[in-house]
């Protein structure tokens, strides 16, 4: 295990009726708020209405910001950080999915810097303050409700990145699971697989004593798979959304990779698809994530058996660890196509076109991956694969 240190700054606020919390929470930082949301699910459930009488109640001045896209571009940003300015701005609030969040992150370090955002995600510098955020998450998925990233598509450059900062984290965020009865069944599914990779993004690291942290994986992966099934039957079940709410946010908010690095390659891979094809993040995951893990099957085959027997029960007798491993992959494929899941690029019409184009745009910053080092030419047979 390595060094570290480990800090989260986000209150989290977690259960039935916690909505309320707003009339507490949201005058710690101001008056003027800008209200940041997508294309009309919340407005559908009637969130927007109970976000906007507790406003009300409060004095609140909202200015709002709709439409975020899902895969949320960076031309939504500017108009964000023009609002903020305009109008004042002391607290951002962002009601929805990991779009609506990514996208106010980017909008709250985006109104404290005078250049364009985009310069952060082009490291060309860092975000040295951002206005504070709060949260109220519709959908279980990227984990963007408790932890410092964002991803931002430039709709020039057909170009999508990550970036992050300590400045990103909300201030608070607010987990009713009831918010998330409305998700349809292709959202509700596309938001697992997520955060199932993102375990798996670190579950496949290097170091070699990790035990309780390779438990907590383990622990997270078992869940989502037990629970995931019922879930899918019964869309308004109070006690599986909370279930996978949680696995959500523990996915992906810091707790389970302290000590090691995990790879992340299997996310840039499916970003630059995401960024030329704007399909939904948890689909492409689907379809790439078993192909990183066979292209990388080799590398050490002890981890993907440990996998393999302790999350999907595989009998290990008289295999090799690679078959064993193998079994474990074909596992996972397997679980994600019977609850609904995308398998091969072809169920999005994705033919080999643009296989190049996006293997470059994969390592715009150099090889990638921690697990194993890919190149263009790794990335390019990882896409083939998926065909
Ligand atoms: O826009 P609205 O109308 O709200 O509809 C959304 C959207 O169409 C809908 N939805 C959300 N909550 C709903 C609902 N519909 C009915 N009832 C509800 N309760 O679901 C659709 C997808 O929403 P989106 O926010 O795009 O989904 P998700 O949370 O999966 O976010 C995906 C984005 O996050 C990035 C992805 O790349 C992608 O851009 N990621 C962010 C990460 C992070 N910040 O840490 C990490 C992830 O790996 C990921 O890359
Ligand atoms: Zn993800």
């Amino acid at each position: 295990m390595k060094s570290f240190e480990f800090y989260n700054p986000t209150k989290l606020i977690f259960g039935k009726g916690k909505l309320d919390t707003l009339k507490t929470e949201v005058p710690k930082y101001g008056k003027h708020i800008l209200l940041v949301y997508g294309g009309g699910s919340i407005k559908r459930s009637g969130l927007y209405d109970n976000v906007n009488a507790i406003l009300k109640e409060i004095g609140a001045q909202v200015t709002e910001l709709s439409g975020v896209d899902p895969n949320p571009r960076l031309s939504t940003v500017h108009k964000g950080v023009a609002l903020c300015r305009e109008n004042n701005i002391e607290l951002i609030l962002a009601v929805g999915g990991g779009s609506v969040i990514d996208c106010a992150k980017a909008i709250a370090v985006g109104a404290k810097y005078d250049g364009d955002m985009w310069d952060f995600v082009e490291r060309k510098t860092t975000p040295k303050d951002a206005l504070p955020l709060g949260t109220v998450l519709t959908i279980a998925a990227t984990g963007s409700e408790m932890n410092g990233g964002s991803v931002i598509s430039n709709e020039e450059t057909k170009e999508k990145m990550g970036w992050g900062s300590p400045y990103a984290y909300p201030a608070f965020s607010i987990l009713d699971p009831v918010n998330t009865f409305t998700l349809p069944k292709d959202q509700t599914v596309y938001g697992m697989v997520d955060m199932m990779s993102h375990v798996l993004e670190h579950y496949f690291h290097t170091e070699e004593n990790t035990p309780v942290q390779d438990g907590f994986c383990e622990t997270i992966l078992r869940t989502v798979i037990d629970t995931a099934p019922r879930l899918i039957n019964n869309l308004e079940n109070y006690e599986d959304r909370s279930t996978i709410m949680y696995c959500g946010t523990m996915a992906l908010n810091g707790m389970l990779n302290m000590g090691y690095a995990g790879d992340w390659a299997t996310h840039n891979i499916e970003h630059a698809v995401s960024a030329v094809y704007d399909i939904p993040h948890g689909g492409g995951l689907a379809i790439l994530f078993p192909s990183w893990m066979k292209y990388n099957l080799s590398t050490n085959p002890e981890r993907f058996k440990k996998l393999a027997i302790n999350v999907f029960g595989i009998d290990p007798a008289g295999k090799s660890a690679e078959q064993v491993g193998e079994e474990g992959i074909q596992a996972l494929r397997d679980f994600w196509i019977s609850i609904g899941a995308p398998s091969r690029l072809a169920d999005y019409d994705i033919d080999d076109s643009q296989i190049g184009i996006m293997a470059e745009k994969t390592v715009r910053f150099g090889p990638f991956g921690n697990f194993r080092k890919l190149n263009k030419e790794d990335v390019v047979e990882i896409y083939k694969m998926s065909l």
